[in-house]
This record gives C-alpha cells, sequence and structure tokens, in this order.
C-alpha cells in the first residue's frame, strides 16, 4: 500500500494535467495578497445630511410649483378669452355644429389629453364594452370609441354623422383598428333629426344606440333622443348616452354659462346643457343615470318607450292576469331623479 497523496499535490494536479502538463513542476506557489479595502466616505455632520435633503427636495416642489402656476395662469387666461365682452358672441347660433367640417382633422389631438385626465376615455371603454347585436352609433364623429367596441359581438355596425369630414377620420381609424370587420358597417351621413333606416339584417331596429358628446351640439336635442327611441328595439333595445352638460354645483354653472357662446362659437359644442332635463322631455324611460366630475359629465341608460302595438299587447296580457291597470299604468315612466347619485 503506498502513501495517499497529499491535499496539496491532488488539488494542483489535476488542471495543470489538462492544459500544461510539462510545467507542472516548475510552477511558482499561490501566494495570497489581501485585497484592498474599499474606501469609505464619512458619514457626513447631521447638518450637511439636512442641507444635501433640502436640496434634493427642492427640485421637485420648484418644478410642482411652476407646473401649478403655469396651470392657474392657462386657466385665467382661457376663461378671460372665454368671457370676454364681444357682441358677435351674442348671435351663435344653438346649431353652431358646422365647426366640425372645419376642425376634423384635429379633434382628437384638442380632447385627447382632457378625456384621459377627467376619466371620460375610461367611461368610453366601459360603454362600448356593453355594445352587443346590432349596433348603431349616433354623432360617432371622429371615432373615438371604436378602439372599445367588440366586434365578435357586434352582427352589423351603422355610424352616422352629419359631418361627412368627421365620420371620414372615423372611418379611416375603423379600417386601422378593426380591418376584419369590413362587410358589416354601415356609414351614414345625415342628421339624426331624420329618419335613421335599420340595416337589413334587422329591420325591426339596433339593439344598442350609443351616442356620446353630442346632445350639446344640436340644437333639438329632445327630438334627436326621441328619434333614437324610434330606431332602438322595441324589446329589448337599449340607448346609451356619455354627455356633458350642466354641473350639480351653481359656481360651475354660472361659469359654464359665462363661457358657453365663446366655446360653441369655437368648438361647436354648448356645454351649459341641462342633460337631465332633455332626457325628461324626450320621455324615454331611463334604466341608469349616473354623474362624474362635479356632474357635467352624465352616463344614460334608455329603453325606447313602448310602440302602441306593444302598449296594446302589454294591456291584453295585463288583463289576462287579472290585473286592474291598463297599459298606461303599466308602463309608467320612472322619474329621471329617482335614480339620482
Ligand atoms: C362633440 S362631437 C362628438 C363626436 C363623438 N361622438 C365623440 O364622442 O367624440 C359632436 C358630433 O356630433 C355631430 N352632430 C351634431 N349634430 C348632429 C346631428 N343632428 N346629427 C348627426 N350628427 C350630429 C357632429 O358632426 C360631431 O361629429
Amino acid at each position: 500500500m503506498g502513501k495517499p497523496p497529499s491535499k496539496s499535490s491532488k488539488s494542483t494536479s489535476a488542471p495543470q494535467k489538462k492544459s500544461a502538463p510539462h510545467k507542472k513542476a516548475s510552477s511558482p506557489p499561490l501566494q495570497y495578497r489581501p485585497r484592498a479595502p474599499p474606501p469609505t466616505t464619512p458619514l457626513p455632520p447631521p447638518a450637511a445630511a439636512a442641507a444635501a435633503y433640502s436640496r434634493a427636495r427642492r427640485l421637485p416642489l420648484l418644478l410642482a410649483g411652476v407646473t401649478v402656476i403655469g396651470i392657474g395662469c392657462y386657466s385665467t387666461l382661457i376663461y378671460i378669452s372665454l368671457t370676454r365682452d364681444d357682441p358677435r358672441l351674442k348671435r351663435i347660433p344653438r346649431d353652431a355644429s358646422d365647426r366640425f367640417d372645419d376642425n376634423a382633422w384635429v379633434y382628437d389631438s384638442g380632447v385627447d389629453t382632457v378625456e384621459w385626465l377627467t376619466g371620460i376615455t375610461k367611461r368610453r371603454k366601459e360603454m362600448a364594452s356593453m355594445a352587443r347585436g346590432h349596433l348603431l352609433e349616433v354623432a360617432a364623429g371622429t371615432g373615438r370609441n371604436h378602439a372599445f367596441y367588440d366586434t365578435k359581438k357586434l352582427a352589423t355596425v351603422t355610424m352616422l354623422d352629419q359631418s361627412a369630414q368627421m365620420l371620414a377620420v372615423g372611418k379611416k381609424k375603423w379600417k386601422d383598428e378593426h380591418p376584419e370587420y369590413a362587410r358589416r358597417i354601415f356609414w351614414r351621413t345625415q342628421s339624426a333629426l331624420e329618419p335613421i333606416a335599420p340595416p337589413p339584417q334587422s329591420p325591426d331596429g339596433f339593439d344598442y344606440v350609443i351616442q356620446t358628446m353630442a346632445l350639446c351640439s344640436t340644437a333639438e336635442p329632445v327630438k334627436l333622443l326621441q328619434n333614437l327611441g324610434e330606431v332602438a328595439k322595441p324589446e329589448g333595445g337599449r340607448i346609451l348616452l356619455l354627455e356633458h352638460g350642466r354641473s350639480h354645483y351653481a359656481w360651475l354653472n354660472g361659469v359654464l354659462d359665462k363661457t358657453a357662446a365663446a366655446h360653441a362659437d369655437e368648438h361647436g359644442c354648448w356645454w351649459n346643457k341641462d342633460i337631465g332635463k332633455i332626457v325628461e322631455e324626450s320621455g324615454l324611460e331611463v334604466v341608469k343615470l349616473k354623474r362624474y366630475n362635479f356632474g357635467t359629465t352624465w352616463w344614460v341608460e334608455l329603453k325606447p318607450k313602448p310602440k302602441p302595438r306593444l302598449l296594446e299587447k302589454i294591456a291584453g296580457e295585463a288583463s289576462d292576469v287579472g290585473g286592474s291597470g291598463g297599459p298606461q299604468e303599466k308602463v309608467a315612466q320612472k322619474p329621471w331623479w329617482a335614480f339620482w347619485g
């Protein structure tokens, strides 16, 4: 039995065998050299640390201050320009919607940021995702809701607007966003105050009628809503509105009233309308009503008024079960204010 190899000879022999076996004997022994310790920074005295901390906070505070002052100045300038004493503003028509023709290609860039900041983009998404079956979007404009539709749920889509220019922007957007959905979409350049033809696939009307930010720009909002009631399916049809108008607060309504004419002159929309009153006067049945942004953003879900044919059917059903109520009682309108808050 031979002597076992020592630890050191065992550990050095293996790698040397492979790379340079002939140098094995002549390699100098490894030498241990301690590493230099990392340089240490002396801790600053408490006063110096406090000064550094305050320097670090100064820049963000300065930026925040400049931003607040900037927003304040910008809002004041807008307010001054919108409330300027211009006799021409007294003659702005109730229908200033021709402005959309000129602004069509810059419309989106003008509203993108403010809609995102006020949560309107999120509400558009929420509303559009409710659509299914045969959809009509009224006053569809530049197609700000297009991206949010789930086309797999849509049997047909009808996009309507009286402005050919706004609709042209929307059409381009639809082609980019839903290239697969080209056969069952109809583009209608017409006023929503005129009769609206349902798609050939659904002669009794639309399952969903969506309208966003449009009651502000028509001179006859009640008539427009009533017309939507005519084209929604009498049974199961829904009309969804996302609108802007008067607030819960008198001071804000004062600002809206003072600036409305100048805003309408520039943008084609009267932003001080009482959406609740318009909805009430339309006679449509309110299913849901919610308000956001100090009450200026209105989410409204409506049902069409039952048609005479349907009223007769309901009356028949009521007498079949021995009910004493006539058709008027059975289809009584829910007051819109019952859904308040
Ligand atoms: C403020 S823009 C809103 C566009 C789009 N709905 C949106 O949410 O961005 C108002 C739109 O309503 C359209 N409009 C106004 N009155 C209309 C009417 N009587 N019939 C159809 N479209 C109308 C305008 O042409 C314009 O495109």
